[in-house]
């Protein structure tokens, strides 16, 4: 068994075209050599600029976010025809800021992904526990739930083309880390879900990254359990030298 390891940025609401541009320039060539797949998932408004600077690299682009329908009366959204028109080859569903101020659910989340890959987008589908969970023993429960909710009706034909992050909310943007074992841990978790839903073969194949504060300073640590395949990459994936040093880690 190889998983790729993948490593993803997240770049949330951040970065005008302009800022795209020059973060792209600065992050191409210190990712050139990768070891790994390396996506970088910018604003909608960014992508028709990324595509065209991440041509002939080594870089995938992914969107933040995509709609379950294919077109109609869905003001502010957008449809995975669009994005498949900008390049674009993953996308995150399901980021823990989406079901905190989005009221994204288990069932929006499972239609989004659906939607992804029926485009042949692949979804970067996120779960993970608040902390209020965590220190409640539920966090088995909660992912698990997440889980199950998110693959509803995917066919085990389908895993190939999907990544999962785990990404434990209290440790997002804090500054916080789970620590690798505690990451390591539930992300096993995770997989053993994904063989119950479907086998073992593809529970072994699925790559699951860790997202939370990752950074140049703990990514080797994390990076050398079993189970964590990449990171999803918030604050760090802003600027090219911190990304780059995740990347080559
Ligand atoms: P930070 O790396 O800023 O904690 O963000 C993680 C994240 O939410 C990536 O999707």
């Amino acid at each position: 068994m190889s998983r790729t390891p993948i490593i993803a940025g997240n770049w949330k609401m951040n970065n005008t075209i302009k800022e795209t541009k020059a973060l792209l320039t600065e992050l191409i060539p210190l990712v050139k050599d990768a070891a790994c797949d390396v996506v970088v998932c910018a604003p909608y408004t960014s992508l028709a600029a990324a595509a065209k600077l991440l041509r002939g690299t080594n870089i995938k682009l992914g969107a933040e976010n995509v709609h379950w329908a294919e077109k109609g009366a869905f003001t502010g959204e957008i449809s995975a025809d669009m994005l498949k028109e900008l390049k674009v080859a993953y996308v995150i569903v399901g980021h823990s800021e989406r079901r905190q101020y989005f009221g994204e659910t288990d069932e929006t989340v499972n239609m989004r992904a659906k939607a992804a890959l029926s485009r042949k987008l692949k979804p970067i589908i996120c779960v993970g526990e608040l902390l209020e969970e965590r220190e409640s023993g539920k966090t088995e429960a909660v992912v698990k739930a997440q889980i199950k909710g998110a693959f509803a009706g995917i066919p085990t034909r389908q895993l190939k083309n999907i990544v999962i992050a785990y990404e434990p909310v209290w440790a997002i943007g804090t500054g916080k880390t789970a620590t690798a074992d505690d990451a390591d841990n539930t992300i096993a978790v995770i997989r053993k879900t994904i063989a119950k839903l479907y086998n073992k073969g593809a529970a072994e194949e699925i790559r699951i990254q860790y997202g939370g504060s990752m950074n140049a300073k703990n990514v080797a640590e994390l990076m050398a359990k079993p189970n964590i395949d990449g990171g999803l990459i918030g604050g760090a994936s802003l600027k090219a030298e911190d990304f780059s040093k995740i990347v080559n880690n």
